[in-house]
Order: C-alpha cells, then structure tokens, then sequence
C-alpha cells in the first residue's frame, strides 16, 4: 500500500516525504510544481537512498485522481498542496479558494469515488484568529480568519468535518500547525520562497546569505516581551515527524480528530534574531517598522492533546530551528535554482 502525498515536493511536504520513506512507507507525490521543484525530490532521494515516484500535475484535475487511485493502492492522503502567502490571498482571493477549497473538494470526491478515506490535512494556526487567552488548545473556537487564506483553511476544515459527520467511515486529522522553520540536518532540502520571502526566517537567512539587505521588523510596540510579535516556531523535522503520528493514529481511529502541531512555547521576533545572530555568526541589520496589517501580537500552542493522544511532541529546540535553517541557506544561496 501507498501514501499519496499532494504538494510533496513543496517545503512541509518534502522534509515529510523523507520521514515517510526512513519509516519504510511506499510514497506516491502529486505536484504541479507551482511554487517548488523536481531538485527538492532528487535531494530527498540523496537523503533517503530512495525515489519518489512524481506525478506532475493538478490536485483540482478529476481525472487525473480518478486515474491515480485506480492505478496505485493508495491507502490515505496527506494533502499539502495548496497556496500560503497571507498577502498574495487578499490580492487574489479567487485564486486561492480555486486552488485550497476547490483543490481540497475535488481530492475528497475522488477519495470518495476510490473509497479511500483517510486523510490528513495541513490546516494553520491561522484558524483561531486572535484568541485573547495563550496558549490556544484545540478547544480554542474557531475564529475569523483574517485574510482569504484563513479563510480558505477554515472553509476546508468546515468541508470535512461535514464530510465525516455524513459518513463515520472517514478518518480525518486537521493538523494545525505553528510557524514552520529550519531545514533537513543534512542542509539538502529547506525552504526555498518565490521572489520576496514573506516569512520571518527565509527573510532573515536571505539577508544574512546576502541578497537582502536588512530586515524590517513589523512592530515594537505590541504587548509582548519586547514589543515585538511573538509566535510558536516549530522544526519543520518535528512537523514531519507529527504527520506520521498522526497518520498511524487514523489507522485505528475513524473520525475527524484536530490537532496543534507546535512547541508550546513563543518567541518574539528580536529573540529569533538574536538566536540566529548565535547560531550562524552573522549580523542580521534590522530597523524597526510599522506593524504588518492583520499580525497577531502572540500566537502559541498548547500541543498537550498531539502529546496525549499521538504520543508525538517537537524535541528539536531554538538553536536546531536556526542551525538547521543556516546551514540550508548557506550552502544553496540561492535555493534551489542552482540545481535545476
Ligand atoms: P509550499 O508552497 O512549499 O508547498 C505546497 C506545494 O503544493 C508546492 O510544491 C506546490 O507546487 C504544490 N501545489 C500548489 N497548488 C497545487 C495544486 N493545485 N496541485 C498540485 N500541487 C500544488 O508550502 P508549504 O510551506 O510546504 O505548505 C504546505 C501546506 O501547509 C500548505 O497547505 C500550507 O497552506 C500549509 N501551511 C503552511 C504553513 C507555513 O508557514 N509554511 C503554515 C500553516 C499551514
Ligand atoms: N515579521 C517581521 N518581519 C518580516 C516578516 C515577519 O517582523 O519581514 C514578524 C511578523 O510580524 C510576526 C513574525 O515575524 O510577528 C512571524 O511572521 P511570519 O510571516 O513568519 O509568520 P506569521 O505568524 O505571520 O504567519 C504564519 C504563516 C501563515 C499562517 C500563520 C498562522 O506564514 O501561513 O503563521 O500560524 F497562517
């Protein structure tokens, strides 16, 4: 049997398509390579000795999926693929509930049609909007998402928990995760934006490589800390490793379950500067700027359930998240465009 993963070759997905394939697991990825490449795919066989096998093309083509599950014995799903820039969402909305809430309607119809019925889903933090209370368990209500993007994470979550009350042979896990950073240890695959990073740490390895010039802090002036916004940084390893906890979990247990994939602990944006200034010895230039419209001042999980019920919890701390994410950065300065 077969894992089908959509947006393998992406950031998330790809550091998760190497944990899959070290646990021994068959790995099919479907990706139309819209924000990422086949060289992610070729160092993750450099890393696990192991190919996946890449089908390019469309997580909203029906018969594609159709053909997909008649020829693979796919057991479950983990869907990734989809668009995640907050600004880009509010300047195209369309585009991204096409892509997220269409691309994640057409996969579950023809998981349907195949009657294949577990999934895992890449779901956000974003989902809680701004709770006034941290940390957010997932008892948390959902909120008003903020932008387009939120909002198309939201609708989906909606989409499935519908789907499982129809039908309890479903099993689903909304994974919602933090703030995603650092990079593989061995520096082969990390993460690798389009044009300008919108991200706090691809912004601030890019200006320590050298092709930005300094980073604009959003706000100073937040009830934080130090002013600066506070998030829960988790290592994109440990996110990995979260899926396929999760994944073993549905196995034995239908329903539609929700979980915080984070750390459980928050740090603002001068404490992540300064941990990287130690991690890689380079001077990160910084001015203070306005704050960025829609930022949450803190934002951080409580990840008791993940650790009661998957038996998973991130053990990689702040300066792996930074080494890691250095050692990626500066051995392929410019991403992956080198090894195209
Ligand atoms: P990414 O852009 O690196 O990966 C997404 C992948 O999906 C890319 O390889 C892209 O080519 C592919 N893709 C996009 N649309 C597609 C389509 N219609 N058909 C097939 N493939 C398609 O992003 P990522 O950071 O790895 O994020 C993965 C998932 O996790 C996304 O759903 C994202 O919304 C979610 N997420 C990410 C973050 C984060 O900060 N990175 C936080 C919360 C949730
Ligand atoms: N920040 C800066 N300067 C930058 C970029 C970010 O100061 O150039 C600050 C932000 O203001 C925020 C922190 O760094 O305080 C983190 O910002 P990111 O853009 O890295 O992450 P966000 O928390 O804003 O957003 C991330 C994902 C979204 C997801 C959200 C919810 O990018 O997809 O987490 O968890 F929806």
């Amino acid at each position: 049997m077969a894992l089908l993963i959509t947006g393998g070759a992406g950031y998330i997905g790809s550091h998760t398509v190497v944990e899959l394939l070290e646990a021994g697991q068959e790995v099919i990825v479907l990706d139309n390579l819209a924000n990422s490449s086949r060289a992610s795919l070729q160092r993750v066989a450099q890393i696990t000795g192991r190919e996946p096998q890449l089908i390019e093309g469309d997580v909203r083509d029906a018969r594609l999926l159709d053909r997909l599950f008649a020829e693979h014995p796919v057991e479950a799903v983990v869907h990734f693929a989809g668009l995640k820039a907050v600004g880009e969402s509010v300047r195209h909305p369309l585009d991204y509930y096409d892509n997220n809430v269409g691309g994640s309607l057409a996969l579950c119809q023809a998981m349907a049609r195949a009657g294949v019925r577990r999934l895992a889903f890449s779901s956000s933090a974003t989902v809680y909007g701004a709770p006034a209370d941290m940390p957010i368990p997932e008892t948390c209500p959902i909120g008003i998402p903020t932008n387009p993007y939120g909002q198309s994470k939201r609708m989906v979550e909606d989409m499935l928990n519908d789907l499982v009350a129809s039908d309890p042979r479903w099993s689903i896990a909304l994974l919602r995760y933090f703030n995603p950073v650092g990079a593989h240890p061995s520096g082969l695959i990390g993460e690798d934006p389009d044009g300008i990073p919108n991200n706090l740490l691809p912004y601030i390895t890019q200006v320590a490589v050298g092709r930005l010039e300094r980073l604009a802090v959003f706000g100073d002036d937040y009830p934080t800390i130090d002013g600066t916004g506070v998030r829960d940084y988790i290592h994109v390893v440990d996110l990995a490793r979260g899926h396929l906890a999760a994944l073993g979990f549905l196995s034995t247990h239908p329903g539609i379950h929700a979980w915080n994939l984070g750390t459980g602990t928050g740090y603002s944006v001068l404490q992540i500067i300064e941990a990287f200034e130690r991690a890689s010895g380079r001077p990160v230039p910084y001015t203070i700027a306005p704050r960025r419209p829609g930022d949450v001042a803190q934002c951080w999980s409580d990840p008791a359930k993940a650790m009661r019920e998957l038996g998973w919890r991130a053990t990689l701390g702040l300066d792996r998240m930074m080494e890691d994410a250095w050692r990626w950065q500066s051995g392929n300065p410019a991403g992956y465009a080198e090894a195209d």
